[in-house]
């Protein structure tokens, strides 16, 4: 977490023009948890790897990861984030647009600065995993606009699989790429990575409802108004049927502040954070037993203790 954050600060966005890079340099010291490059550091030691020659990866990975939040927030109309104005909020919509892509092609400039022979292993995965995300951005967007009657949860699972879990599995397959381990350790770190951020997603969902604003960073019930198909909300419909779905339809047109306030209410009453605990619990679960067939050191308990922490974190 240390190298990583030194190594962020290393990258020099002072370039003009300021209106593009600036937003950049911004968003990369404006903190967040470095989940992803912690990943591919910790799966890279893990097989006996050096540091140094996953960090390209590493910070390719994050800046990649940033790139993806001034877009979305953009898509979701998110006012904050790590407790700041969004980049399109400060800035404007293009410069959302632009600043994100050119943190685009930052990261795969990072990724560049691997030897040939690596990069050759790696890029197909980090691409893979890139148009993965775009997918499940857009099935995100496309949920917005169906009915509750046409979202399920698996439909919802393979979206959250899309948008958020295959970033942490090729950030730990990449890791332990880099490493030299085989491809079924390989693939066990990233099953392990993929459970992992089910769990992840659903714990964003349950936060945008019974976070705290100041601690979480993010704006609470912003998927509310936004008519997002989460896993609260899937699961409130799963458990309330045609009631909740009236009860839902009568607060359509109630002010924001109002809104969120009665939809979290009527989770409340249908058991809905219980529900979303327990499928974090038993993903977490699932993610450990991918644990067990890979070498055992301080790094193995290292991801165990992430993945449980990430499950309870409330930021
Ligand atoms: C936010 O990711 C996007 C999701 C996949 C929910 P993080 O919660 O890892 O964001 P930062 O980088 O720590 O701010
Ligand atoms: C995150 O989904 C997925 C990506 C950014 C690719 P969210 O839209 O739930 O993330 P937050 O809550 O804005 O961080
Ligand atoms: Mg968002
Ligand atoms: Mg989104
Ligand atoms: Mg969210």
């Amino acid at each position: 977490m240390i190298i990583i954050n030194n190594e962020i600060e290393r990258l020099d966005f002072s370039r003009e023009p300021r209106g593009l890079y600036e937003p950049i340099g911004y968003t990369l010291s404006g903190g967040g948890k470095r989940v992803r490059p912690t990943l591919a550091l910790t799966a890279c030691r893990l097989f006996g790897g050096q540091e140094e020659s996953v960090l390209p990866v590493a910070l390719a990975l994050e800046v990649f990861h940033n790139f993806t939040l001034l877009h979305d927030d953009l898509m979701d109309k998110a006012d904050t984030r790590r407790g700041r104005q969004t980049v399109w909020k400060k800035w404007d919509a293009n410069t959302a647009v632009l600043s994100g892509d050119q943190m685009l092609i930052e990261a795969y400039k990072l990724l560049a600065q691997l030897p040939a022979e690596q990069l050759a292993n790696v890029l197909p995965i980090f691409n893979r995993m890139a148009t993965e995300i775009c997918e499940g951005q857009q099935l995100d967007m496309d949920f917005e606009g169906m009915k509750l009657t046409e979202v399920s949860i698996a439909d919802y699972m393979e979206m959250i699989r899309l948008k958020t879990s295959v970033l942490l599995a090729s950030a730990l397959q990449m890791g332990a790429l880099i490493a030299g381990a085989d491809e079924a350790a390989q693939e066990a770190l990233y099953n392990f990575g993929i459970k992992v951020g089910l769990a992840f997603q659903i714990q964003d969902d349950l936060l945008d409802c019974f976070g705290d604003a100041a601690t979480f960073g993010k704006p609470i019930g912003g998927d509310i108004l936004e008519g997002k198909k989460t896993y609260m909300l899937l699961t409130a419909y799963q458990q309330g049927g045609e009631a909740f779905r009236t009860q839902l339809e009568a607060l359509r047109t109630a002010m924001p502040a109002n809104k969120i306030h009665n939809v979290c209410e009527l989770y409340n009453r249908l058991g809905v954070r219980q529900r979303a605990e327990e499928a974090i619990e038993t993903l977490t679960r699932e993610a450990l037993a991918f644990l067990n067939g890979i070498p055992q050191n301080e790094d193995t308990a290292a991801l165990r203790s992430l993945a449980e922490k990430l499950a309870s974190r409330n930021k």
